[in-house]
C-alpha cells in the first residue's frame, strides 16, 4: 500500500546517544512527551531528522553516529521509523540555541513563568546573540532536511525550537509540504508580545503551510498574537497575509494506548506489579512522573502533600508519595536551581513525617524504562499532576490507560491542555492553591468504588479513542488538503 513519505523534523531525536569509543556509540530512548507522542505514530514512511543529544566534533565520530542512527534501531515500535538522521551542533551553537534561546527564554515565556528571576537583566543583554545562534541552528536544520527531500515529501517541523524553520524551508523549495506544530501552550498575545524577536518569530512560522497547536485556546492566542502584533487578519481558517492563507487549527495529540495496555501483560511488567503491591501493602500509592521542570509545579505538589500529613495524622503511615522527576536540561541554571529546591523540601518533610521504617516521600532523580513505569502506572491509587502551565501532557494520558483494572483517580492541573480532555473523569485543581490541591488528595484517597469507576470510564473511553496514531494522520491529511486547497485558489 502506498505509505506517504514523511519527514519529521524536532530538536531531539527518539533516541539520545552515549558515545562508548571512538566510533561506538549506543542509543538511549530520549524522555519526553513530544518524543512519547511520535513513536505512537505508524502508518508513514517517516524519516526522523534531529539532534542526538551529544556534541560530536570529529568526523570519525559523525559518520559512525550517523550510521548508527540508520541502521534499524531496538525496539518493535520503532517499526515506522526507516531512519534516524542526525543534526550536529556545535557546543557553542547547542550553548546559545538550546540551552539559552530556547531553554531559558521561550520556555519559560511559553509557559507563563517570565524571563528566569535572578539573570533576569544578563538574559536581556544576550538575547540578540542568543537569537542570532537560534536563527543559525534553525537553519543547520534546514538544510539536513532539504539534502533528504524529495518531491512529494510531507514536511512535518515540531516544537518552539523550530519556529524559523518553515521560513528556511520554503526558502529553499517554495513548493515544499510544510507543517509546524507547537508540543507547548502557545501564551497570551500580551506574553508574545514582549519577546524582542515576536515579530519575526511569527512570521517565520506563518510560512508554513498548517499551523497546529494542542488546544483551540492556544490556536486563538496564536491567531491573535498575528492580528495583533503583526496586523494581519485573522480568519475562521487561520492567517491572512496578502491573500495567502496559513492554516491554524487546533490538533489535541494523545498516546498509543494499546501498547500501555499490552504491556501490562508482559511477564515482566506482572512480576513488577507484585513486587510493588507487595512493597506498599496497607498503604495507599500516590504517583507523580515528570521531567524535573519549573513548569510541572513540583514543589507545590510537595508542599500540598505535606499540608494534607498535617491535617490527617490518622493518614501518616497509610499513604505513600512516588515522586519520579527526570533530570532534564541539566546545563541550564534554574534547573539546576529546581532539583536543589526540590531535595530541600524533600528532605525536611521526609524528616519531619518519617519514622524509623517508613517515609512519606520516594523522590527519584532518575529515568525509568517502559516497564518499570508501566507497572508503576497500575499499581497507583492516586496520580497527582500539577502543572503550572503544560501542552497537554502525556503522564495523565499514560496513567488512565493502565488503570483498567484499578481505576484509580488522577488530579490534574487545570493549567494543563489534559484538562479539557481528561476534566470531566479527573478531579481539576488550581495548582498554586495548595489548600486546594490537598483537600483534593483527602477527596481522591476516600472516594468510593462507584465514582472511581465513573470518572475512569469516562477518561478511559477518550484516551483510547484519540491515539497518537489518529492525531498524525489527521493532522498530515489537513496538511495535505491545505495544499490542495492553496493551490485551487491560485
Ligand atoms: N517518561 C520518560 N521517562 C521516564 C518517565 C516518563 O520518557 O522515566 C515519559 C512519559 O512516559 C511521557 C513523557 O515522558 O510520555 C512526558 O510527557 P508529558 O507530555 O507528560 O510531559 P513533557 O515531558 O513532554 O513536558
Ligand atoms: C517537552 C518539549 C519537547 C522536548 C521534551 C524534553 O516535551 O515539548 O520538545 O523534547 O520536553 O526536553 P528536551 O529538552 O530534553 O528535549
Amino acid at each position: 500500500p502506498f505509505r506517504q513519505r514523511l519527514l519529521v523534523v524536532a530538536n531531539r531525536l527518539p533516541v539520545s546517544a552515549v558515545r562508548r569509543g571512538e566510533e561506538s556509540w549506543s542509543l538511549e530512548i530520549s524522555a519526553g512527551g513530544l518524543v512519547s507522542a511520535l513513536l505512537g505514530v505508524k502508518e508513514f514512511e517517516a524519516r526522523w531528522i534531529g539532534w542526538a543529544g551529544v556534541n560530536v566534533p570529529d568526523e570519525a565520530g559523525q559518520r559512525a553516529l550517523t550510521k548508527a542512527l540508520a541502521e534499524k534501531i531496538r525496539e518493535a515500535f520503532y517499526d515506522s521509523l526507516q531512519r534516524c538522521i542526525p543534526v550536529f551542533l556545535d557546543e557553542d551553537i547547542v550553548h546559545q540555541y538550546y540551552n539559552g534561546y530556547c531553554n531559558n527564554i521561550l520556555w519559560p515565556l511559553f509557559h507563563y513563568l517570565g524571563l528566569p528571576q535572578e539573570d533576569r537583566l544578563a538574559t536581556t543583554r544576550s538575547f540578540q546573540s542568543q537569537f542570532a545562534a537560534y536563527k543559525k541552528a534553525n537553519q543547520m536544520f534546514a538544510a539536513v532536511v532539504n539534502e533528504h527531500y524529495e518531491e512529494g515529501d510531507v514536511v512535518w517541523c515540531h516544537d518552539y525550537h523550530l519556529m524559523f524553520l518553515p521560513k528556511c524551508l520554503k526558502e529553499y523549495n517554495r513548493k515544499m509540504k510544510v507543517g509546524w506544530f507547537l508540543h507547548t501552550p502557545f501564551p497570551s498575545s500580551e506574553i508574545h508580545r514582549t519577546l524582542p524577536s515576536r515579530s519575526e518569530l511569527l512570521h517565520a512560522v506563518l510560512a508554513a503551510d498548517l499551523v497546529g497547536f494542542h488546544t483551540y485556546d492556544y490556536a486563538r492566542h496564536f491567531v491573535s498574537a498575528c492580528t495583533r502584533i503583526l496586523g494581519l487578519e485573522g480568519t475562521p481558517e487561520g492567517v491572512e497575509d496578502q491573500g495567502r492563507l496559513t492554516r491554524v487549527a487546533a490538533f489535541p495529540i494523545g498516546i498509543d494506548s494499546e501498547r500501555f495496555i499490552r504491556a501490562l501483560d508482559v511477564p515482566q511488567v506482572q512480576e513488577h506489579i507484585r513486587e510493588l503491591k507487595e512493597r506498599f501493602a496497607g498503604r495507599k500509592v500516590m504517583l507523580g512522573v515528570d521531567r524535573l521542570d519549573m513548569i510541572k509545579g513540583i514543589p507545590q505538589k510537595i508542599l500540598a502533600f505535606e499540608k494534607f500529613l498535617e491535617e490527617n495524622p490518622s493518614w501518616h503511615e497509610k499513604v505513600v508519595l512516588l515522586q519520579i522527576a527526570v533530570p532534564t536540561r541539566t546545563d541550564v541554571p534554574e534547573y539546576q536551581k529546581l532539583t536543589s529546591q526540590v531535595h530541600e523540601i524533600v528532605g525536611r518533610i521526609n524528616g519531619r513525617f518519617g519514622t524509623l521504617t517508613a517515609v512519606p516521600i520516594h523522590h527519584l532523580d532518575r529515568s525509568l524504562d517502559f516497564h518499570a513505569l508501566c507497572a508503576l502506572y497500575a499499581v497507583t491509587d492516586v496520580a497527582l499532576v500539577t502543572s503550572l502551565r503544560d501542552g497537554m501532557n502525556l503522564v495523565s494520558y499514560e496513567f488512565v490507560a493502565c488503570q483498567d483494572a484499578k481505576k484509580g483517580v488522577l488530579i490534574l492541573s487545570e493549567f494543563a491542555g489534559a484538562a479539557q480532555s481528561l476534566g470531566a473523569g479527573a478531579i481539576l485543581v488550581n495548582p498554586w492553591n495548595i489548600t486546594e490541591v490537598a483537600a483534593s488528595i483527602d477527596q481522591a484517597l476516600n472516594m468510593s468504588a462507584e465514582e472511581r469507576e465513573k470518572r475512569h470510564q469516562h477518561n478511559f473511553v477518550h484516551v483510547t479513542n484519540h491515539t497518537a496514531q489518529e492525531w498524525a494522520e489527521t493532522f498530515v491529511s489537513e496538511l495535505n488538503d491545505t495544499v490542495v486547497e492553496a493551490q485551487l485558489r491560485i
